[in-house]
């Protein structure tokens, strides 16, 4: 299609055309008489495009985001899933400031004496700066997509894993099967899944959802397991089922979101659960903040700073904070060090 036509039916100008192939973003192949073509997939993208502009996404992310998600087959799907992604983003960083300003305008209705002003307005200033911040660390998460087909291998052959991050996965994913098991489990529910190594062969025996923010992983778990049910979503999301789950199960997922993140995902993990459900968590964390700066000096001693790189760009959970919270919602918790930075978590109603 040639750039008027994509123009009239798009309804953008040539100059934005012009601007994203600066860009690298839509790159449309030349015709002999070097006129531009755009064809159907350059369209999905332009589309694409245009949306996450209109959610004030910059044309550098969107570069990142588009790179991120080349994979040549399945175009309209990804583009439908890059702007489903993007839209629950920014549903999630408006809700963010919303809240701040709804708790602002209740704190000047609730308090007698003058409020000071300044503090509020930095209030909303610092979520709309943790919303930014947060968003890179969002983007980074696409990274999942990128590593679906070699996350088994990955995690089983480690010459990488320098860490030891995935030190005994397979005796982990063992250990938390054995205890969904003895806990006469007949629905599970598994956030962030992956390509469905945990609960992939319990989907036999049991009814498994397996639930993840990456497309990717799930169709790489859907090759492997067709009794496994699967869902495209998130920890954050609102869940799909109430009071019905007789485990929420998740490992190695829980370390990409913050500490707000994580109490939001812990009510929405026990809305699923029934009452004598339990929350089973595996995940790298750390027993105090005492530990992790131990953690952090030896591998500066040691010059390696990239490893602490590598986990200071997560978020390790503090289980001793984590314990303070899960206590003040009423809630019982058992946590056992396994190996490295690896825990498993119990935690019930
Ligand atoms: C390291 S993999 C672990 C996969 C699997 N649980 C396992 O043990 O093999 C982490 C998975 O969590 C998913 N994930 C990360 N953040 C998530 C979120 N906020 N909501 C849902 N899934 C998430 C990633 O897409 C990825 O598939």
């Amino acid at each position: 299609m040639k750039t008027n036509e994509v123009c009239r039916k798009l309804k953008i100008t040539s100059k934005s055309l012009r601007v994203y192939e600066e860009y690298g973003i839509v790159v449309p192949k030349r015709e002999a008489n070097n006129y531009r073509d755009y064809d159907e997939n350059d369209l999905f993208m332009l589309r694409t495009v245009i949306l996450l502009k209109e959610l004030g996404f910059s044309l550098k992310d969107i570069k990142n985001l588009i790179d991120n998600n080349n994979y040549g087959n399945n175009q309209f799907t990804r583009s439908l899933y890059l702007q489903l992604k993007a839209v629950e983003r920014k549903m999630y960083e408006l809700d963010v400031v919303k809240n701040t300003l709804k708790t602002s305008i209740d704190n000047i209705l609730e308090s007698n004496t003058k409020q000071n002003y300044d503090t509020l307005v930095e209030k909303i200033d610092i979520s709309l700066k943790e919303n930014k911040t947060n968003r890179r660390r969002w983007l980074d998460m696409w990274g999942f997509d990128n590593k679906a087909i070699r996350f088994d291998k990955m995690v089983r052959d480690r010459s990488n894993d320098e860490l030891g991050l995935f030190d005994k996965y397979d005796e982990i994913l063992d250990e938390v099967r054995k205890r969904i098991i003895e806990h006469k489990s007949v629905k599970v529910v598994d956030i962030g899944c992956g390509t469905g190594n945990l609960c992939g062969e319990l989907s036999e025996k049991m009814d498994v959802i397996g639930v993840d923010q990456s497309l990717e992983m799930l169709l790489q778990a859907r090759k492997k397991y067709n009794k496994m049910k699967f869902k495209l979503g998130n920890f954050l999301d609102k869940p799909f089922i109430k009071n019905d789950v007789d485990i929420v199960v998740s490992t190695y997922a829980f370390h990409s979101l913050n500490n707000k993140e994580k109490k939001e995902a812990i009510k929405n993990m026990l809305e699923y659960l029934n009452d004598d459900g339990k929350i089973i968590i595996a995940d790298f964390m750390f027993l105090n903040n005492t530990e992790r700066e131990k953690c952090k000096n030896d591998l500066y001693r040691k010059d390696k700073l990239d490893l602490w790189n590598v986990i200071d760009n997560k978020y390790y959970t503090d289980l001793e904070e984590f314990q303070k919270y899960i206590s003040s919602i009423n809630c019982k918790i058992h946590m056992e060090h396994t190996v490295n930075f690896t825990w498993i978590v119990e935690i019930q109603k």
